[in-house]
């Protein structure tokens, strides 16, 4: 009886899938266990892996995804394991799901290896549901107090400007002109410095230990959860406890940063003032304090929440800026044209030596319309967070079962031939119109689109502003004579970083 009712279940089972799967979207065909990632991805893989010639045309992930919708039109099915995974590609279908429809689409999945770490609580992974909307709520306007007023984080990214041009002048007179540079790291101590203001409320030296330890940790804790035999958690989540190897390292790395938050969180309640809150962490604390005197029993203000919304803050606020201002840099090495009309408009408009400010924003067509132009083209997010269909819905003629995971491809929107002109083309004049002026585009998303729309958007484009046009008003940038140029296809973990570049800078006075 207990054979004959479970292959009566099994055959249940199999049938209702089938028919729930019978009108999903086509794809290319699955391979058995692995489904189509590996078959889709490998060959891009093995070549990154094996050193083989990459030049401008090479492609990445994103474009090999993008390719796909030729054969299988914009929505369309691809299985990681026996997951359910809809790619929606170009501007019309990413609108459609996630503006149109963000009931349905607003989700998120439940990834075993981010689950365990996150809980699913903070903003980024936390499910679709009245405490992310409370929490995403409260934190968005907080974020808002730090663009303007006595909060404002523009003195930080000045400071952080300040501090990147005396070391770039310091290697400069140490190693003259012809010096390749690497700024990533001057780049990320400065952004990272940015979110140590809001959440922490203070600035640290670059080389002060405990801001190094912990930049240090998030880095190798996203390069485990990334790049290394610590993804198979998500196929087997026991995998998690392994105490040997990539997995042991994981869950130190977690350990130590989980101590970190957790000390400067109790430090911030044994020192807070109510009536001169410092920092996120502060206004945070003021909230769930208000709540609990309020007798709200079930707030989901609670301190444990507030560490899971530091750590996302720290993950999502650091690595998409820095790279984003990488990227921007290296194309103006890589296209001196841009740079020198760039430049040219920050010295007519602002002059030569008067430091930059928020308030030139909207003063600098061309540098906005270049910052931009770069953005489309590497796009720092480019499939976005991964997004879950919360039930079963119709979607353009297909059925999208309940659970399924939703990519956005951002990438291909950022190259939709039916909204871009010679889409691939580098051209910051797209954003401009006759006169000049700047043109805001709809299918520009850079940030995403809906719901989950990135929750640090006015921060992120005040620091791109800032920091390119103090930069490219300060120094040139080129690269270093006799180097081919970097491959564009880029270094995809859970941003696309530019591959690691060297350039030249010198000082323009
Ligand atoms: C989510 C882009 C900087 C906080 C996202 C998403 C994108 C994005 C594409 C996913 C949207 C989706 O899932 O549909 C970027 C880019 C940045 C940037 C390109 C810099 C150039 C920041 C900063 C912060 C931040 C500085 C905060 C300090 C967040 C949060 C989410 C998010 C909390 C999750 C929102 C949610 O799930 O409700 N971002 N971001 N981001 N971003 Fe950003």
């Amino acid at each position: 009886l207990l054979v004959f009712s479970l292959v009566f279940y099994l055959v249940h089972v199999y049938h209702k899938r089938r028919d729930l799967f019978a009108n999903i979207p086509p794809g290319p065909k699955p391979w058995p266990v692995v489904g189509n990632f590996g078959h889709l991805l490998i060959p891009s893989f093995i070549r990154r892996r094996f050193g083989q010639q990459q030049d401008s045309t090479d492609r990445n992930a994103m474009a090999v995804l993008t390719e796909q919708a030729n054969t299988y039109g914009n929505v369309y099915s691809i299985f990681v394991g026996t997951q359910l995974m809809v790619v929606l590609n170009g501007y019309e279908v990413v609108k459609d799901a996630l503006s149109n429809h963000p009931e349905v689409f607003s989700d998120r999945p439940d990834i075993p290896a981010i689950t365990i770490m996150t809980k699913r609580k903070g903003i980024v992974f936390a499910p679709y549901g009245p405490v992310w909307r409370k929490q995403r709520k409260f934190c968005h306007s907080t974020l808002r107090k730090f663009g303007l007023g006595k909060l404002s984080l523009e003195p930080c990214i000045l400071q952080g400007l300040a501090t990147i041009k005396t070391e770039l002048l310091q290697l400069n007179k140490e190693s003259g002109a012809d010096a390749a540079v690497d700024l990533a790291p001057l780049i990320s101590n400065a952004v990272s410095n940015v979110i140590c203001s809001l959440i922490l409320g203070q600035r640290f030296n670059h080389e002060d230990r405990e801001f190094r330890n912990l930049l240090d940790l998030m880095d190798r804790g996203l390069e485990i959860c990334v790049n290394s035999s610590a993804v198979l958690i998500n196929i087997f989540p026991l995998l998690y406890y392994w105490p040997f190897g990539v997995f042991k390292e994981l869950r130190q790395v977690e350990g130590d940063i989980t101590v970190f938050l957790k000390r400067i969180i109790a430090k911030h309640h044994e020192t807070l003032d109510p009536d001169h809150p410092r920092d996120l962490v502060d206004i945070y604390l003021l909230e769930m304090l208000a709540q609990q005197a309020a007798g709200e029993q079930d707030s989901s203000f609670t301190e444990d929440y507030l560490f899971y919304i530091v750590g996302d803050l720290f993950i999502a606020g650091t690595d998409t800026t820095t790279n984003s201002v990488l990227w921007i840099l290296l194309y103006m090495a890589l296209h001196p044209d841009v740079q020198d009309k760039v430049q040219a408009e920050i010295d007519e408009v602002v002059g030569t030596h008067r430091v930059l400010s928020l308030t030139d924003k909207g003063t600098l067509p061309f540098t906005e319309a270049t910052i931009m132009e770069v953005q489309r083209l590497t796009v720092a997010v480019p499939l976005a967070i991964p997004h879950m269909a919360s039930e079963t819905t119709e979607f353009r003629g297909y059925t999208i079962p309940k659970g399924t995971v939703i990519v956005p491809n951002l990438w291909s929107v950022h190259r939709d031939p039916t909204q871009w002109d010679d889409p691939d083309r580098f051209n910051p004049a797209r954003f401009l119109d006759d006169e000049g002026n700047l043109l805001r585009k709809e299918c520009f998303i850079p940030f995403g689109i809906g719901r989950r729309v990135c929750m640090g958007e006015q921060l992120a484009k005040m620091e791109l502003f800032l920091q390119v046009t103090s930069l490219l008003q300060a120094f040139k940038f080129r690269l270093p004579e006799g180097t081919p140029p970097p491959s564009l296809r880029g270094r995809f973990g859970l941003t696309l970083a530019p591959c690691p570049y060297t350039v030249c800078v010198s000082p323009r006075r």
